[in-house]
């Protein structure tokens, strides 16, 4: 069996999709319910949905066999994984974000929500800007509206949860999209299956 890690929420159905199109059946594979394990006899192959911070763990640690993660999250974590294919999907960016009437007090450290805390402290310490992290998991704009925060590092995809906030962004520091990695021995043990699978997937994301 060969094992791949998929990203459950937003992405999931988008990679399903390319997986379809190189001729793997993921019909079975969906967030509707509590399986978490989904078998793909045919081709040999079986699916686990896993958050998609967790994905790049799973591969590299060699409990699953390739994987789709979001470039931020290799930025990130820097996970030990072969970065194998740019899957053009899950397009978006990881942007500095504020209240519209947002003003700047320079006198002060920055106070910086955000769950990007190695990417939000190298752009800071790249402009030599003084902050304050203050970590957090989820809903990451609720923070300058409570002002637990001056501003938020988070991604941005279409806009719309900043703009049904009142706020806006300030700064893009990095475009994303989704990756597809590979642990680092399987690939060298299972390099044929693998390079085949990348090349399918690149002729489908042409
Ligand atoms: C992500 C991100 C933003 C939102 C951006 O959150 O953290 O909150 O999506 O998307 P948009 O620009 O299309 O509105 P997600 O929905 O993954 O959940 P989270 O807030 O729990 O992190």
């Amino acid at each position: 069996m060969f094992n791949i890690a998929l990203p459950k929420g937003r992405l999931a159905d988008k990679v399903c999709k390319l997986l379809t199109a190189i001729g793997f059946d993921t019909s079975e594979v969906t967030d509707d319910n509590r399986k978490l394990v989904f078998v793909d006899d045919k081709n040999g192959v079986s699916y686990f949905l896993v958050k998609p911070s967790d994905v790049a763990i799973y591969v590299e640690r060699g409990a699953a066999d390739i994987g789709v993660v979001g470039k931020d999250i290799l930025l990130e974590y820097k996970p030990d994984v072969y970065e194998l294919l740019d899957l053009n999907i899950g397009k978006c960016r990881v942007a500095v974000a504020a209240k519209n009437n947002f003003r700047e007090n320079k006198e002060r450290p920055l106070r910086v929500a955000t769950k990007f805390v190695h990417i939000a402290s190298e752009y800071y310490s790249s402009l030599n800007r003084e902050i304050e992290i203050i970590k957090l998991n989820g809903s990451i704009e609720l923070a300058p509206i409570l002002n637990l925060s001056d501003v938020i590092v988070d991604l941005v995809e279409t806009g719309t949860t900043l703009k049904e906030n009142n706020m806006s962004v300030i700064c893009e520091i990095l475009p994303i999209s989704a990756r597809l990695i590979a642990n680092k021995s399987s690939y060298k043990f299972k390099a044929e299956k693998i390079d085949a699978l990348v090349s399918r997937l690149a002729e489908v994301i042409k």
